[in-house]
């Protein structure tokens, strides 16, 4: 081990506006759709938490206070719930407001993820931070943000989670030029294209929605001009980090993931996770499975 700072904080974009979900998101922000019974944006700061990150800044906008009143505390249903003696359901609502140590900070205009990440360089400061996508949830099974801040505390820079994915897949990603360390999960980065052409992708290996940020990237951000989709992307400010220096926070390297990870950032992939989760839910599984058999039986 080094004497890299440690990572204390995460930042959790949730500006989008959701459009691929409407009209469900016309007044519900995208993050509070539920994955079963909780939502979404709860698995994330759970992750956040598992890793020891309970310092948590949520990137907001427009019509997303829901968000911050679901990481409240609730009074009046507490009340209602504790005369009624529902002491599950109780511990069920208090669960998200004990979580961790929320803030909230509101990016106004949107610019893009590179920009969401840059309105948290005040709440930041001057610290390694991780960088959670609300679309994409992992396992809690699959310890991959505590191996990413394995990685940066011994190999300084900046970090990013990996997936191998088929070539048609790739160019709805950000997509890494790697090559390999010691290590077997862990690989050094040697470009980051934002969501190539078909044929035009460096590999096979697309970047899914968590970081490990070195302070740096603030810097690098702010000069970073508007890229893909005419938004200023993380992905093009990481790859500035890639030709830097380590003394000036440069370096960028990848872990291999091979477990888990749910996309519920589009409708597919979000009924898939909500089946899974639910089939995988002991309150729920023995009515739901043979239900669910049944069902698909008899398409
Ligand atoms: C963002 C990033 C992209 C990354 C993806 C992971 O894209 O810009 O590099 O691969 O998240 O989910 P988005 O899905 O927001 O378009």
């Amino acid at each position: 081990m080094t004497d890299f700072a440690p990572v204390l904080k995460a930042v959790v974009p949730a500006a989008g506006l959701g459009t691929r979900f409407l009209p469900a998101t016309k007044a519900t922000p995208k993050e509070m759709l539920p994955i079963v019974d909780k939502p979404a944006i709860q698995y994330v700061v759970e992750e956040a938490v598992a890793a020891g990150l309970s310092d948590v800044l949520m990137v907001t906008g427009r019509s997303k206070r829901s968000i911050e009143d679901h990481f409240d505390r609730a009074y009046e249903l507490e009340e209602a719930l504790h005369a009624k003696g529902d002491e599950e359901r109780l511990a069920a609502v208090r669960e998200s407001s004990d979580l961790a140590v929320m803030h909230y900070v509101r990016q106004g205009e949107p610019r893009g993820l590179g920009h969401a990440v840059y309105c948290a360089r005040q709440h930041v400061g001057n610290e390694p931070f991780a960088v959670l996508l609300g679309d994409d949830l992992i396992d809690a099974r699959d310890a991959l943000l505590t191996r990413m801040i394995e990685v940066r505390q011994r190999y300084g820079g900046s970090v990013v989670a990996l997936m191998e994915v088929e070539p048609d897949q790739v160019s709805a990603y950000g997509c890494a030029a790697i090559e390999p360390t010691g290590e077997n999960d862990v690989v050094r980065i040697t470009d980051l294209v934002e969501k190539p052409a078909a044929g035009e992708a460096p590999s096979n290996w697309i970047v899914i929605g968590r970081y490990i940020c070195d302070p740096a990237v603030f810097d690098v951000l702010e000069k970073t001009p508007p890229g893909r989709a005419g938004e200023i992307q993380l992905t093009d400010a990481l790859r500035t980090l890639t030709d830097l220096p380590p003394e000036d926070g440069g370096g960028v390297y990848g872990v291999r993931f091979r477990g888990r990870r749910y996309d519920t950032g589009n409708k597919l992939e979000y009924l898939r996770t909500v089946v899974q989760f639910a089939a995988e839910r002991p309150d729920l599984a023995d009515d739901f499975v043979p239900w669910l058999k049944e069902f698909v039986a008899g398409l």
